[in-house]
């Protein structure tokens, strides 16, 4: 879907994960949403505010499970994912503390798989993930899947891209700071939710989402495993979508 800006991208987005959240309660369902961080979904999550705010859509029923956290992070530091969360979407709504889910960057290295496996448990108790939403990384990442995330693997350690890491390099003053690791969904994590949305905007993502569609389902650009996924959407804009 291919829209003029990236407001009208979140308004949308929003408005489709509202409709869920609302047919979820209904149904007296829990909805179990995937949620990214980085600018492009910063806008979804305020429309989503908004919605709760203005209209009362309530976050009550809601069950998330975010996609990555740097690796170590303290979930009070300026870059944590864990912080990002909090002052974008669930410091502003009724969600209950104890639905959300961020991986854990201050658990100790010998403890990281376990957790891993312990992340993936929670997630396929509930039923799976009913909507991904998604970002997309200029190395053609989903979550932290770098190049060589193959379309099995599971929630990991992984060790980030230096494409990754000078993007990131901004928010940590400096590429020395970023952390070289990072704890992440895998492929075939992302790939069992019922839904995926992806967004990307902008033309510093032309080329990369030229790949995601249009190029072969290969490991090195792990997106475009999302090819394969029968519910996957793209939600673009026109820069974004200028080499399609
Ligand atoms: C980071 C995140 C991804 C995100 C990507 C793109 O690497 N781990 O989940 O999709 O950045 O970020 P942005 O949306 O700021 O372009």
């Amino acid at each position: 879907k291919i829209f003029h800006d990236s407001d009208d991208v979140s308004r949308a987005v929003a408005a489709e994960m509202a409709q869920l959240i609302q047919e979820k309660e209904k149904a007296g369902q829990p909805c179990v949403l995937g949620l990214a961080t980085g600018s492009t979904p910063m806008h979804v999550y305020g429309e989503l505010v908004r919605l709760h705010k203005e209209q009362g859509l309530s976050f009550k029923h809601v069950v998330s499970f975010n996609l990555d956290e740097y690796f170590p992070m303290q979930p009070s530091a300026l870059q944590s994912y864990r912080r990002f969360m909090q002052e974008h979407l669930f410091d502003h709504v009724d969600i209950q503390p104890e639905n959300v889910h961020i991986p854990d960057g201050t658990i100790p290295l010998h403890q990281v798989a376990r957790h891993c496996e312990e992340y993936e448990a929670a997630i396929d108790a509930l039923g799976g993930i009913d909507l991904q939403l998604l970002g997309l990384g200029r190395t053609g990442h989903i979550g932290f899947n770098e190049k060589g995330s193959s379309r099995s693997s599971v929630t990991r350690l992984i060790t980030l891209d230096k494409v990754t890491r000078v993007d990131a390099a901004s928010d940590f003053f400096g590429e020395e700071h970023v952390p070289r690791r990072a704890i992440t969904m895998g492929v075939s994590t992302i790939l069992k939710a019922k839904r995926v949305v992806l967004m990307a905007f902008g033309e510093n993502k032309t080329s990369i989402v030229t790949q995601t569609v249009e190029g072969p389902v290969t490991a090195q650009v792990a997106a475009s495993f999302l090819q394969e996924h029968p519910a996957a959407q793209l939600f673009l804009d026109y820069a974004a979508a200028s080499g399609l």
